[in-house]
């Protein structure tokens, strides 16, 4: 006998049950349908179905006696023909696509807008320490409104969430003010194109600190990276060591967030948006003490006036701006690292750094030489290299 099912869902059931019986969104178990496994008792053994399904070699099922209940049966499903379960799944496999094509230009247009805002704020007024700590406090104050006006749900954490998010913050602040001082000595596209290199360092960090191993593509994609990388530096128009080693910083400081952040979150029920909001905030409380050690508040107002003199009150709207596409950007990425794979994810960043240093060099006039950007395009062909070779 052969049963062609198409329900979203079916129940079988023993005997004393039809059965096979339509049912709403019960998880399907294979394991239910394993020729070895007896029938011990009357019960219901939930399954649901994405897709189409025949189910064939099912024997007696319809007419097994209370005494039979111990006999084995044999069910095996098999996928129905190919045509009819696209027909099936391709509509959501679009919505998919389509959901994840708005997450990526979303997340690039709002990270271009970061960085032009955050450049522009920095030349006017080059305090990274503080502007930094405000689009912490401006992420963190945008989340706890959502929260408290329940435009978002608010995460259920514990102690143990707190501990385990701790070391993602040391590395997210480091990764950030260090990122934010770079750009403030050197081209944001220079920053970027240093920050490309950040697969290379995953490697190294993964290879010699964790002892992982990698293929090796993987290692050969490296020298792309890194030669690039040093061939852009070596031919920087306006090379300067802070901005460089900013950059470099935030790198090796990106490789330690991602580390632990996978461990982190990892069987957490914490949506990536309240995530990163919960890092935002660590992390303000992090850099604060900081930020008033190394700048402080004298500094900064004397600065403010200057600012504000030169530029007028729109200076204001700009440190909003990126204090507000900051959070943003950042939260569509970790939204979207909920939908996708890591290894989709870096592609995405990687084509982030290439909309933030072509739309940079235009909006600032950057100033770069041919072999420059042959070293920029070297450096971020070895990151796309390298993501066909890993898992992110
Ligand atoms: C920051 O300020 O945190 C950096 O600009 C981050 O850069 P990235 O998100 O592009 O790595």
């Amino acid at each position: 006998m052969i049963c062609s099912v198409k329900p979203s869902s079916i129940v079988i059931t023993s005997s004393s049950d039809p059965i096979l019986r339509k049912k709403h969104s019960n998880p399907l178990q294979i394991s239910s349908f394993s020729p070895s496994l007896p029938i011990a008792k009357p019960q219901r053994c939930p399954i649901s179905l994405q897709k189409p399904l025949h189910v064939s070699s099912i024997g007696n099922f319809g007419s097994l006696k209370p005494q039979e209940e111990h006999n084995l049966i044999t069910c095996k499903a098999y996928e129905a023909e190919r045509s009819e379960i696209e027909a099936a799944s391709s509509p959501s496999e679009a919505a998919k696509k389509v959901k994840i094509g708005i997450y990526f230009a979303t997340w690039w247009a709002l990270n271009v807008v970061f960085n032009i805002y955050n450049k522009k704020v920095l030349n006017a007024y080059p305090y990274p320490w503080l502007t930094s700590t405000l689009s912490l406090a401006c992420g963190s104050l945008m989340m706890l409104i959502s929260w408290a006006t329940r435009i978002a749900e608010a995460p259920k954490t514990d102690l143990e969430f707190w501990k385990t998010l701790f070391p993602v913050a040391v590395a997210h602040t480091i990764g950030h003010v260090a990122a934010t001082v770079s750009m403030s000595k050197v081209a944001v596209s220079f920053t970027h194109i240093i920050k490309s290199g950040e697969p290379a360092f995953s490697v190294l960090v993964s290879r010699f600190l964790l002892g992982e191993t990698f293929p090796v593509p993987v290692y050969l994609s490296l020298v792309p990276i890194i030669g690039g990388c040093a061939l852009a530096a070596v031919t920087e128009l306006n090379f300067n060591m802070t901005g460089f080693m900013g950059a470099m910083i935030s790198n090796v400081a990106f490789v330690f967030r991602n580390i632990f952040s996978k461990r982190g979150m990892k069987g957490k029920s914490v949506s990536g948006m309240n995530y990163y909001a919960c890092l935002s905030m660590l992390s303000l409380l992090i850099l604060t003490p900081f930020a008033f050690a190394v700048e402080g508040p004298q500094m900064w107002a004397a600065g403010w006036q200057t600012a504000l003199s030169q530029i007028g009150p729109q200076f204001i709207w700009w440190v909003a701006a990126q204090s507000v596409f900051y959070h943003l950007y950042n939260q569509v990425s970790y939204m979207s690292l909920d939908e996708i794979s890591p290894l989709t994810f870096s592609i995405g960043n990687t084509m982030k750094r290439i909309s933030v240093i072509v739309s940079s060099i235009i909006i600032f006039h950057t100033p770069v030489q041919p072999v420059n950007a042959l070293g920029a395009a070297i450096a971020i062909l070895g990151t796309f290299l390298y993501s066909q070779h890993t898992d992110g």
